[in-house]
């Protein structure tokens, strides 16, 4: 079974058609950062309007060359307006085609996107890092995430590409940070940590102490480098899901720990879990293309909607949050 998986969920437009939930046949991803760029961030209306404008172009490209017989795409979380693009355009293909059509979650996506590369045994624990997600799960099987935390506000991503911002980076904030952290010190400044007591994440007080401390030496005309307050920031960020992740993992005894979306991209971050790793973890990460958003991911897991029977209908509608997240079980 070949299915094309399309993903619009947010500033990236992807399709790829994976064989059985393993081998990428064709892979395509459209980046929007430049679109979004000048506001720091993406706007969900440009964003939209963006996804219709290369969809169909990607999706002829694709079709040049490659054949599929059942179609998915991204229902949520996302953006809805950008969801709603991927939603109607791969509903119209398979009625036109008359194709199974499979609704994805984005989040149980970006789990499996390791499974595209490596052969990971079931369960195993989970960390999702990305500009709109911050959560540690269970993986029990491609379709059940167990949700053990998440953040309450900022998403870590999001964090990183707002301080960017407002060290004058470019967006996605993300990379930019990270290289110039690279020449910073990353104890310059003791920022507080987004791993909360009650074992949630928040990322909104670390957001607002880098720019108390950027206003602190802007008012003694201290010619501070923006290095320092980068990388002392980077560790923050990145030292809460780190120890999260270890005191989680030992806590329900497991061996692996697959880190995935947009963050898990970051060196420093890979660089955190191999020097604390103490008790002989495996840790996994996807590729940096399986990492971002992408549709190879969409598409291997729609397999195992297709295996459970798990078709969508047409009146399939589109969710932007984390909607089973307080229920703590993300069954299908
Ligand atoms: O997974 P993703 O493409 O989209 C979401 O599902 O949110 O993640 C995008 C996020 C952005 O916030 C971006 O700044 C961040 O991932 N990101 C990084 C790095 N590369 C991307 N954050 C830190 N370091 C990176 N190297
Ligand atoms: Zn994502």
């Amino acid at each position: 079974m070949n299915i094309l998986g399309i993903e619009t969920s947010c500033d990236e437009t992807s399709l790829a058609i994976v064989g059985k939930g393993k081998k990428i046949r064709a892979h395509t991803i459209f980046s929007q950062s430049s679109i979004h760029a000048p506001y720091a961030g993406v706007v969900p209306e440009l964003a939209s309007r963006a996804h219709v404008q290369v969809l169909l172009t990607l999706y002829k490209n694709l079709n040049k060359k490659h054949s599929f017989n059942a179609i998915a795409a991204t229902q949520g979380p996302g953006l809805k307006g950008s969801l709603m693009v991927g939603m109607s355009f791969a509903k119209s293909i398979s009625y036109a085609c008359n194709f199974p059509f499979y609704a994805i979650d984005h989040i149980k996506a970006h789990v499996y996107a390791i499974q595209l590369e490596k052969e990971i045994a079931y369960p195993y624990m989970v960390l999702v890092v990305s500009g709109g997600h911050t959560l540690l799960a269970v993986a029990q099987s491609p379709l059940t995430l167990e949700v053990i935390s998440g953040s309450i506000d900022d998403a870590c991503g999001e964090a990183f590409d707002k301080v960017a911002d407002f060290l004058g980076l470019s967006y996605p904030g993300g990379p930019a940070i990270e290289k110039l952290a690279r020449t910073g010190d990353p104890y310059a400044y003791c920022f507080p940590s987004p791993w909360l007591r009650n074992h949630t994440f928040s990322y909104s007080g670390l957001k607002t102490a880098v720019v108390l401390q950027n206003h602190r030496f802007l008012a003694k005309g201290a010619r501070e480098s923006a290095q320092n307050i980068a990388a002392s920031f980077q560790y923050a960020a990145l030292s809460a899901v780190v120890n999260a992740s270890f005191y989680e993992i030992q806590k329900k005894k497991f061996h692996t720990l697959v880190v995935c979306g947009g963050v898990a991209a970051n060196e420093y971050l890979r660089y955190l879990f191999m020097s604390r790793n103490k008790h002989n973890i495996a840790i996994e990460f996807p590729s940096q293309e399986l990492c971002t958003d992408n549709a190879a991911m969409i598409a291997g897991l729609a397999y195992w909607y297709a295996e459970g029977n798990l078709q969508a209908s047409f009146d399939a509608s589109v969710y932007s949050r984390e909607y089973n997240y307080l229920k703590h079980k993300f069954h299908q």
